[in-house]
């Protein structure tokens, strides 16, 4: 895949560089219209959307951060890096959502699920979008492409590491139709279980 630097408007305006890769066809069942009217699209994260990965992190603000990797984090570590690109799309399995901006598209979220137990029936997952992003649905579609993933591989339960404010999380996963139980734990963090079901409907 060909890859360009050029600069754009983001959705408030800003003009900023980012970093872009040319838009190959997708397939129909990865293309999405969010609320906004612009353009998703969804494909499997690979070990070469390493600097896409970057730069989704280079645009969160330090509260999603916070949100997401429950420290205050600013890079991630090469080794980090490779653990979250480098991966086998079957025991960790990560989707990466782009907006079409021209004709290029704009890496600007990522989720995914690891498997967590010996038997494979259990899996954490975790949503990163950014700030700019947010509210447009495309963590609900991430949700309801990895559940449909997870479904057809046989796991029954996602698990996920959710502090107490973080209410756009938990209003995603309420709104999922999964059933959903929460526990705190002793470090006052919600650990949250999704009972996998079909969501191909
Ligand atoms: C939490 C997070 C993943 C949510 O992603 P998102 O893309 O903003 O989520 P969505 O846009 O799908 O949903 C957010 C809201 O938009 C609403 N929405 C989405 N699509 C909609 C549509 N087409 N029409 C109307 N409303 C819509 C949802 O109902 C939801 O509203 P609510 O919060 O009032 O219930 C994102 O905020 C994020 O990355 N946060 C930082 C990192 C983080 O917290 N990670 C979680 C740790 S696992």
């Amino acid at each position: 895949m060909k890859e360009t630097y050029s600069a754009a408007p983001s959705p408030t305006g800003r003009l900023e560089t980012r970093h872009r890769s040319e838009e190959e066809p997708p397939t129909a069942d990865t293309v999405f219209t969010l609320r906004d009217g612009s353009v998703a699209v969804i494909r499997d994260l690979t070990a070469e959307d390493k600097s896409s990965l970057n730069e989704i992190m280079d645009h969160l603000s330090p509260d999603s951060v916070y949100m997401r990797f429950l420290t205050a984090k600013v890079r991630l570590s090469s080794k980090e890096l490779a653990y979250f690109t480098e991966i086998d799309q079957k025991h960790h399995v990560a989707l990466l959502a782009s907006i079409r901006q021209d004709n290029h598209l704009v890496p600007v979220g990522v989720a995914r699920y690891i498997q967590n137990t010996p038997a494979g029936d259990e899996a954490e997952v975790a949503f990163t979008i950014e700030d700019n992003y947010q509210n447009l649905g495309i963590g609900t579609l991430l949700l309801k492409k990895l559940t449909q993933l997870a479904f057809q591989a046989g796991i029954k339960t996602f698990t996920a590491l959710v502090l107490p404010e973080n209410r756009k999380m938990l209003n995603l996963f309420g709104n999922s139709h999964l059933a959903m139980t929460r526990t705190t734990n002793s470090a006052g963090a919600l650990e949250i279980k999704l009972t996998i079901c079909d969501q191909t409907a």
